[in-house]
Order: structure tokens, then C-alpha cells, then sequence
């Protein structure tokens, strides 16, 4: 299954896609954990990520579709993948599609799009908490991660200034692309306000799958 999970910041993407990845053993491909990653271990596009990450600004466009087609073509994503937080932008969403159909001989199945308004988004921000190790997050109040037990922080971009700017510059660059998905057909609109496996099971449903799967 090769799907693609859109939605503005704090929609709860990385949340979704984490439970898509164990219910259907295909990998989570988050761009914005790729790019933590090469912050984290100090890389020449790390360096350069860096700052604009924590402004809550876009990663030029070259560069992402560079990181991009290099996970794809790794072998884990061979029988599906997830795929949350790329496209953002219209040139990043053609060159996806050429990437797949040209190049990788594949299309996607289904676009999930988590509609959840800005309040709501703001409020779940404020509050996250990352795991320093692996990048997961946690809603608010949670102090350790429970898989390793490290002690949870705050991303750098989930800070008031860098939140608001997170949302405007979805809204201006990356909300577009709902209507570029749609005129292609694949676009399930999931509303993303309720519990995480109510929204899990709504995701399930709109892939034509059965709650079980989520619950085996
Ligand atoms: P990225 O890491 O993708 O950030 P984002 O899109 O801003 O999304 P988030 O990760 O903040 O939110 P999410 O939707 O994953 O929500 P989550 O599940 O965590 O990108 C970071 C940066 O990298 C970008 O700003 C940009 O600079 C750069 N970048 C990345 N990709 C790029 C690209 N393609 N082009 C250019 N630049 C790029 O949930 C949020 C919180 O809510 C959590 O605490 C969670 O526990 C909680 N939660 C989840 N579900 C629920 C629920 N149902 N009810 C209540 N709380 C919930
Ligand atoms: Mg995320």
C-alpha cells in the first residue's frame, strides 16, 4: 500500500503514519525526521536545515525531493510505505509524481488528509513532547518516553513563534496541493479531532479496511 499522509502541523500525521506502520508493516518516511536526524549528527545539510527549521520555514524544494527519491528507492519501501510530511509545495508534488510513475513504476493508492482546525492545532503543539532519541511524540503531560525512558523535550519549532509561522506557511504553500490530490481522484478527507484510534479507525475505513487490523 503506498499512501500519503497530508495535513497541516499537528494534524497528527507522524501519529497516524506511526500506526499505519504497524498495521501494515510498511515504512513510516517522515521528512521532517529525516531532516531532525541530519540536524542531529551535525551533516552539511543538517547545518543548513537547522535554521530554518526552527523559524518554522520550508527546506528548499531540491533538496527535499533529494531526500526523498534516495529513501524511496530503499529496498524497505519496495512493498509499501507511508509517507508524511512531503509533498509541501506544487514542485515538490510533481516531482513526486514523475518520481513514482516514471522512474519507480508506482502510484499511490489514497492521500489521507487530516482536517483539523488552527485552534485546536496550536493548542496540541504547545503541549507536544518529542522523544530526543527517535523523534515520536507525545501528547502533553507526558514526561518520559515509554520506550526508551528518556526524558521527553520540546522541538525547537513548537515554540508560539515558530507554531504561527508553521501554520501560515502551510496554509500558503502546501494547502494548495489538497486540490492537486483531489483532481487526481485520491484524496480521503479524515476528520482528525477525537481520540487516536477513533482517527486510526476512520483512516482504516477510508483505506477500506477492517478496525481488526488495528486491534490484532
Ligand atoms: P514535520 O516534522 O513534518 O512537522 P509538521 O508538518 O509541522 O508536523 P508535525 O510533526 O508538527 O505534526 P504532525 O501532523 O506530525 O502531528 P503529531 O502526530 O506529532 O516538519 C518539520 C519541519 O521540517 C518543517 O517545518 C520544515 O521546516 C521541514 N520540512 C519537513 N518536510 C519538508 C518538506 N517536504 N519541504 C520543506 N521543508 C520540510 O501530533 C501533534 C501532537 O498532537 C502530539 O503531541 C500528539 O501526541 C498529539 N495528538 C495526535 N493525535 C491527537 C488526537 N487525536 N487528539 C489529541 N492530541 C493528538
Ligand atoms: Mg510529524
Amino acid at each position: 500500500m503506498n499512501l500519503l499522509i497530508y495535513g497541516p502541523p499537528g494534524s497528527g500525521k507522524g501519529t497516524q503514519a506511526e500506526l499505519l506502520h504497524q498495521a501494515f508493516d510498511i515504512p513510516h518516511i517522515s521528512t521532517g525526521d529525516i531532516l531532525r536526524g541530519e540536524v542531529g549528527a551535525g551533516t552539511e545539510l543538517g547545518l543548513k536545515a537547522q535554521p530554518i527549521m526552527a523559524a518554522g520555514g520550508y527546506v528548499p524544494d531540491d533538496i527535499m525531493i533529494g531526500i526523498i527519491r534516495n529513501r524511496l528507492q530503499q529496498g524497505d519501501s519496495a512493498k509499501g510505505f507511508v509517507i508524511d510530511g512531503f509533498p509541501r509545495t506544487i514542485p515538490q508534488a510533481e516531482a513526486l509524481d514523475s518520481l513514482l510513475n516514471k522512474e519507480l513504476g508506482r502510484r499511490f493508492d489514497r492521500a489521507i488528509y487530516l482536517n483539523v482546525e488552527t485552534p485546536e492545532l496550536v493548542r496540541r503543539l504547545a503541549g507536544r513532547m518529542t522523544c530526543p532519541a527517535d523523534q515520536k511524540t507525545y501528547p502533553p503531560g507526558t514526561e518520559r518516553c515509554p520506550l526508551d525512558g528518556a526524558r521527553l523535550i520540546q522541538r525547537e519549532d513548537d515554540k508560539p513563534e515558530a507554531v504561527k509561522k508553521r501554520i501560515e506557511v502551510y496554509l500558503e504553500k502546501t494547502l494548495p496541493l489538497l486540490d492537486y490530490y483531489q483532481r487526481q481522484g485520491l484524496v480521503s478527507e479524515v476528520d482528525g479531532v477525537g481520540t487516536i484510534l477513533e482517527i486510526h479507525k476512520r483512516v482504516l475505513a477510508a483505506l477500506g479496511q477492517s478496525a481488526e487490523v488495528a486491534e490484532s
